[in-house]
């Protein structure tokens, strides 16, 4: 069985024909997309100085992706959730595409070098909107780096919430260190395993971006699948999603929200490991988005500590 045939075979355990297909089909490369970083600068400014410099790119209203996202029927489960949230100006920021050339360019200019941009994922900013965020609000980001996440949060917060980021990898850490002094966003770290965090700390909200077989990333054109994507690679990651869930809920306050995410569409990953911690929760809401070259296949789960 050669390697991109084993993502299919994995694929086949959980979804029919149709949907195996449709996930097929939108494994490939993701375009190169970046947000404004509103902590440092404004939508108008980026837009001048892209156009100053002559950049090609597009860009779209994250509203507006993820409408088509629904049109297109690659989106799943609580959508009107979604919905409601996406269209507050604080989430409907402008997501810019830019191609091969035009980010290799844009990587040597301060636009990128003074942190007024981020490139993320379009579908990594999706979480925050579940974490139903408050000023004030203490938030444990579990699994951080490189800081996507957190710096999404404080630029929707206009850092007014305190954000608690943990990682336990020493480059990834350091890098997410830079990332967040090179965005001007406050947040505290810890390098250390989230498992190792004393439990009487208690938190809000808590984001578990946690580890996994990155399912929803794959590019099947990559001859390399088989070096990364592998049957170990999944089940390591549902021990630890198991583990660090379990944590999750004891750092968390009594009607506390936890979001859990992946960027796996395997339900052995998602679906499955909800239904362990499901009497756990209450006002439970769920979305998975299937690839396509904008967005990432991601899951998410959301709800409150009973
Ligand atoms: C999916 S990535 C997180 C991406 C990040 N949330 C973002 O949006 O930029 C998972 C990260 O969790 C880290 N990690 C895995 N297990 C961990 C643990 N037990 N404690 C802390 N970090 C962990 C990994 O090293 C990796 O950097």
């Amino acid at each position: 069985m050669n390697n991109d045939n084993f993502f299919y075979e994995v694929l086949k355990k959980f979804y029919n024909n149709d949907i195996c297909e449709k996930i097929y089909k939108g494994s490939v490369k993701k375009n190169n997309t970046f947000r404004v970083n509103l902590n440092k600068t404004n939508l108008q400014d980026v837009i001048s100085k892209l156009k100053k410099e002559d950049f090609k790119y597009k860009n779209f209203k994250f509203y507006d992706l993820i409408l088509n996202c629904k049109n297109d029927e690659l989106l799943t489960y609580d959508l009107d959730y979604l919905m409601k949230f996406i269209n507050r100006e604080e989430f409907n920021v402008d997501i810019f595409f830019v191609d091969d050339d035009n980010l290799k360019k844009i990587k040597n200019t301060d636009i990128y070098n003074d942190g007024l941009i981020y490139f993320q994922n379009t579908s990594t900013l999706i979480p925050i909107i579940f974490l139903n965020l408050k000023p004030g609000d203490n938030i444990l980001d579990m699994c951080a780096a490189p800081g996507g996440k957190s710096l999404f949060i404080q630029n929707v917060m206009k850092n007014k919430v305190n954000v608690t980021a943990v990682e336990l990898n020493h480059i990834r850490y350091e890098r997410m260190c830079n990332n967040f002094k090179k965005q001007n966003a406050n947040v505290f770290t810890i390098k250390d395993n989230s498992l190792n965090l004393d439990d009487n700390l208690k938190f809000d909200k808590i984001l578990l971006d946690a580890p996994c077989s990155g399912s929803g990333t794959i590019n099947v054109f990559d001859e390399n699948i088989y070096t990364y994507f592998t049957e170990d690679l999944i089940e390591k990651s549902i021990i630890r999603q198991k583990k660090l869930l379990e944590k999750a809920l004891k750092l968390l306050k009594r009607k506390g929200r936890l979001v859990y995410s992946t960027c796996s569409i395997l339900n052995s990953e998602n679906e499955e490991i909800l239904l362990l911690f499901k009497k756990k929760l209450e006002n439970i809401v769920q979305l998975k988005i299937f690839p396509n070259e904008c967005f990432e296949g991601f899951y998410i789960f959301s709800g409150e500590k009973l």
